[in-house]
């Protein structure tokens, strides 16, 4: 590979690009077939979301069923490459009393770093201003403002380091239907140089904070004892699952090696709709996480807790930036196709289904983990992956995959074995 050829890359057409990675890399026809295949997402608008596009990454795209929220069904879109996550999440749902949800207004917080300043000092002079900013302000992005929305506060902090003082200006702003980092970021941009001047200090960063804590949805949901018991088909007692549940909790509650997994299962179902509808799905990753352990601790997402009936209740409060307005939201086709099929009208009402989702992903993984364990449910899409990955047809990937979990033994060097005795005529009795 030339390093060379790629110099310029960005000014090239698609078309262009591809043959260049092509003749750089020696691609095979069949990898340029690969290369070249459009999906859902035209080349022409990936081409104008980001840079230096070859082509586009698909992900599998299923759909979540059985969410009932606020009294409303949904079918809920998935945009993910984990087995077993939509499956789970559509039965946590069925087994729920239904989602009852809330939502903060959305109001996003832009930070301005101001340095070479006396701390206290600066405080005073930015906070004296504050009327006189803030009517600046919302001069700034008139659109936002006619839509009920536009900046609410600014408030002061002063921060100090072994270099001196600093001070941490917070912009507290309603972006109504928008992630919020566009409108946040040319508001502190443009405030910048009133700082300065009201400061006598140096303006360094500008910029959205993702620990957006104004800016949290709600949702809450009952499990009873009797749809617990029905889901373990008589195993399990009901008050056990709860109990098993509760115990699971407490252990996330009393150690971070577990909080953060227990998070990452909560984020399991929240990235995919994140992604399914075309939203930042890091900023919410970044925002859920340092959320998680704003208290001081680490701590799990989710609270549960037991109603006098012996029933599970689940909680969550977690903030979600998400936008309908704007980015990949608005030109990505399956992104729209998601909203659409949501039926939503605000970003609110989408943070208040992803928080749904974010419950009701934690609870399929409780439930499972602390009564059968969780690779019974994983087994069967893995083993049938495992199947394709050695060799096996549509028509004998289920058999293999089947024959693999009866064994125990769920690899290729296995699957390889059954496929071979399946097409040589050998018996498959274990
Ligand atoms: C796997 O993607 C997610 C889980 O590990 C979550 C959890 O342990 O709660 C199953």
């Amino acid at each position: 590979m030339d390093k060379e050829a790629f110099s310029g890359f960005y000014k090239k057409e698609i078309n262009e690009r591809q043959e260049i990675f092509a003749k750089e890399f020696d691609l095979s026809e069949e990898d340029k077939k690969l290369l070249t295949k459009e999906g859902p997402l035209p080349f022409e608008i990936a081409n104008k979301m980001v840079e230096n596009v070859v082509s586009t990454f698909p992900l599998p795209y299923g759909l979540a069923t059985n969410f009932n929220i606020d009294g409303k069904d949904y079918i809920i879109p998935f945009a993910i490459e984990e087995p077993s996550v939509v499956a789970a999440a559509s039965n946590a749902a069925k087994l729920s009393s239904g989602f009852e949800t809330s939502a903060d207004d959305p109001v996003m917080i832009g930070q301005i770093q101001v340095v070479n300043v006396d701390g206290a000092k600066a405080k005073v002079a930015v906070e004296k201003a504050r009327e006189e900013l803030l009517s600046f302000a919302t001069t700034i992005d008139p659109i936002l403002v006619k839509f009920g929305g536009g900046p609410k506060d600014i408030t002061v902090e002063v921060l100090n380091d072994e270099e001196g003082d600093m001070l941490d200006i917070h912009l507290l702003v309603d972006v109504r239907d928008a992630m919020g980092a566009n409108a946040i970021n040319t508001m502190t941009e443009k405030l910048a140089p009133k700082i300065e001047e009201l400061t006598g200090g140096k303006v360094i960063l500008r910029i959205i904070s993702n620990l957006a804590i104004y800016r949290r949805a709600q949702a809450k949901t009952t499990w009873t004892k009797e749809s617990l018991a029905a889901s373990t088909k008589g195993q399990f007692k009901g008050e056990d699952v709860v109990d098993a549940i509760l115990n699971a909790y407490r252990f996330a509650n009393a150690t971070q090696f577990r909080a953060t997994t227990h998070n990452k299962g909560i984020m399991n179902g929240i990235d995919a709709v994140v992604i399914a509808t075309g939203n930042d799905f890091r900023a919410i990753e970044s925002g859920a996480h340092s959320f998680a352990s704003y208290e001081g601790n680490y701590s799990p997402l989710t609270k549960y807790s037991k109603d006098k009936e012996g029933n599970l209740v689940g909680e969550i409060d977690i903030p979600l930036a998400l936008g309908l307005v704007g980015g990949a939201t608005k030109v990505h086709p399956l992104a729209q196709l998601s909203i659409k099929i949501l039926g939503i009208k605000t970003a609110n009402d989408l943070a208040k289904i992803i928080a749904s989702v974010g419950l009701a992903q934690n609870f399929a993984a409780l439930r499972a983990l602390s009564t059968e364990g969780i690779q019974r449910g994983h087994m069967r899409l893995h083993a049938a992956n495992i199947a394709t990955q050695a060799g096996a047809s549509k028509e004998e990937e289920q058999i293999v995959a089947q024959k693999m979990i009866e064994t125990g033994e769920v690899n290729q060097g296995k699957a390889e074995e059954i496929l071979k005795t399946m097409r040589t005529g050998g018996s498959l009795a274990s």
